[in-house]
């Protein structure tokens, strides 16, 4: 069954290697090996791979081999979805076993027709690991990205579920950003909803694998309406989804959980993502409550992909009235049509006025 092998030449080698590190490739090997023995806890004696890759970008051809390099020949297949028909990627899915892991490593979205790739592979309980957007990257983010992999839920994973006991207990928050002399705050004047946790840590669920980086506690408030105050913004995903990160921050003005006012200093490219939202929705609702856990991203380490960065370490919002997960009375989910994560400047996170959860860039719990 796996006949249909990209074979990495020794040549193809030596030159890859020349323009990136062999610290680049081994650190994404090494990373890529955590992956599969802490998270998705890939077990190579009795189950296959297959890695679904393109090779649009070099970022896309390190994560590949990163993943042929991290087990045996024999276990593993690889397939370049540019040059496989669709029938025949379909195919060999098809043929794979429950436990079997897919890895989709994608410079740019794959679309396979009618086939919902990610449903197909967890209604055939199949493990499944995704890269995405992947050319949003630019070339020297390529080491933040991969050193992004490292996060280990089994480190992390006690850390997390403190602060999601203490998101899960509080009724109020005081959320503090700044810059120079500037100091604004945020008060949420309400319970959150069950905290979630995306660790990479499948224990106990029922599909395993999802989107990599790792690293993230989240949240909404229960009572949208009950957030009010000011919050300081560093980086945002401009209308064509590419991070911005802007060296002096700008300020929201929050009013009963809805944007009122954006300072003047606010880029252009953001009041452009943000008339976006207030036209296609009649007004900007704050929604997510997201704590990131992975140090290998910030403010100084950014990456031009959202889905990526919002895992780093500290804290984001969403604006916009779209949640996949958590559901409010009120908004109906099909007619919600954003979720703009926008990244705070965070100082400090203190609950019920007495517990400080985050404070001199470190957490408490
Ligand atoms: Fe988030």
């Amino acid at each position: 069954m796996f006949t249909h092998i990209t074979k990495f030449t020794h040549i193809t080698k030596r030159i890859f290697l020349r323009k990136y590190s062999v610290d680049l490739q081994a650190i994404a090997t090494n990373n890529v090996k955590n992956i599969l023995n802490k998270s998705v806890l890939f077990n190579a004696d009795q189950n296959k791979m297959l890695v679904l890759h393109d090779e649009r970008s070099d970022i896309s051809k390190i994560l590949a081999r990163a993943y042929k390099d991290a087990v045996s020949t024999d276990c593993i297949a690889s397939i370049d979805f540019d040059k496989t028909k669709p029938e025949d990627i379909k195919n060999f899915i098809n043929n794979l076993k429950q436990k079997d892991l897919v890895v989709c490593v994608q410079t740019s979205p794959f679309h396979l027709n009618d086939y919902r790739l990610r449903l197909e592979l967890f209604n055939r309980n199949l493990k499944n690991i995704e890269h995405v957007h992947l050319g949003l990257l630019s070339q020297n983010q390529y080491q933040t990205y991969i050193n992004s992999l490292s996060f280990d839920p089994t480190v992390v994973g006690p850390l997390a579920r403190k602060l999601k006991d203490l998101i899960d207990l509080g009724s109020k928050f005081t959320v503090t950003s700044g810059f120079g002399d500037h100091t604004c705050t945020l008060e949420y004047n309400t319970k959150m909803e069950s905290a979630l946790l995306n660790l990479g840590d499948y224990t106990g669920m029922a599909n395993v694998g999802g989107t990599f980086p790792v690293g993230e506690v989240f949240s909404e408030p229960k009572e949208l309406t009950n957030v009010n105050g000011k919050v300081l913004i560093f980086a945002f995903p401009n209308i064509n989804r590419t991070m911005e990160f802007c060296e002096n921050p700008f300020c929201l003005h929050i009013e009963q959980g809805k944007v009122t006012k954006i300072s003047d200093d606010a880029p252009s490219s953001f009041l452009e993502v943000f008339d976006v939202v207030r036209q296609g929705e009649g007004e900007v609702v704050v929604r997510e409550f997201g704590i990131g856990l992975n140090e290998g991203m910030g403010r100084n380490q950014p990456l031009n992909e959202v889905t990526a960065f919002e895992r780093q370490r500290g804290m984001h919002l969403s604006l916009g009235k779209k949640h996949t997960v958590f559901k409010k009375p009120g908004i109906k989910s099909k007619r919600t049509k954003f979720h703009i994560d926008v990244f705070v400047v965070l100082n400090k996170i203190v609950v019920d006025d007495s517990h400080t959860m985050f404070d001199d860039n470190v957490f408490h719990v």
